[in-house]
């Protein structure tokens, strides 16, 4: 008898996760939440409404006016994000989103705030759920639990097109270089959840795979232990 499982996904900044995430939600017919949209959102209204990331008053208080959801877009088959009812999935991927996400996201109240709500996301089980800490804290008795890895000069390489594909027309690779190496740095050595690998997760280092490849990876995981084909993690 098939069961419902939960899919973990974590690892460093533009190793494919949200991607791979996506698709396999898809071919599962499973929710697909991008935790990273979350903590970016977060950062977006902290921006707008120039919170000061130091002030824990000004953070708790903060964090009480932030609702957030997604909503799925059928013409470009993945969900929106969506911040007090404002479409703002593009917004929250800008640079200066970017810049600050990682310093925001060190913050307990913060996480606090978004593991909660990540793990209500999860309660009936049937999730794919890509970030930092999923397999670690979030789930950690997630069915299948993967950390993705790939060389930083093809992280690059594939944070840059992804850029290009949205439409920025200059853009820096060395920039993009540091913003990685910043966020890689700042996500494992936080001390609340720092990114690391789940002791029983599977490593995926997704450097020479294209994405139909990884995916078709991870799709017969995560077969193996919806039919119970596999006992736990490899
Ligand atoms: O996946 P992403 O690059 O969009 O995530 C943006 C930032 O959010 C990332 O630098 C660290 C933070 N993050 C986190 O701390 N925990 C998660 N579960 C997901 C993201």
């Amino acid at each position: 008898m098939p069961k419902d499982i939960i899919i973990a996904i974590d690892g460093y900044s533009a190793c494919g996760k949200s991607t791979t995430a996506r698709l396999l939600a898809e071919k599962l017919e499973y929710v697909f939440i991008d935790s990273g949209a979350m903590y970016r959102a977060t950062t977006l209204y902290f921006l707008q409404h120039k919170i000061n990331f130091n002030r824990m008053d000004e953070v708790i208080k903060a964090l009480e006016n932030i609702h957030i959801h997604f909503e799925y877009n059928k013409e470009t088959k993945r969900p929106d994000t969506y911040l007090n009812g404002e479409y703002v999935e593009e917004e929250i991927r800008s640079l200066a989103v970017s810049e600050c996400v990682s310093e925001v996201s060190a913050i307990s109240a913060v996480r606090r705030s978004m593991v909660a709500q990540q793990q209500m996301m999860g309660k009936n089980k049937r999730i794919v759920m890509d970030g930092r800490d999923i397999g670690t804290h979030v789930f950690p008795d997630a069915e299948l639990k993967i950390f993705m890895t790939a060389d930083l000069e093809v992280r690059v390489q594939r944070r840059v097109l992804e850029l290009q594909q949205k439409g920025h027309t200059y853009i820096d690779p060395s920039e993009v270089r540091q913003n990685l190496l910043h966020r890689d740095y700042i996500d494992s050595h936080r001390t609340d959840s720092p990114l690391t690998k789940a002791a029983d997760a599977i490593e995926l280092d997704t450097t020479y795979y294209t994405i139909p490849e990884q995916v078709s990876i991870v799709y017969q995981w995560a077969m193996e232990r919806i039919q119970g084909t596999t006992n736990g993690n490899l």
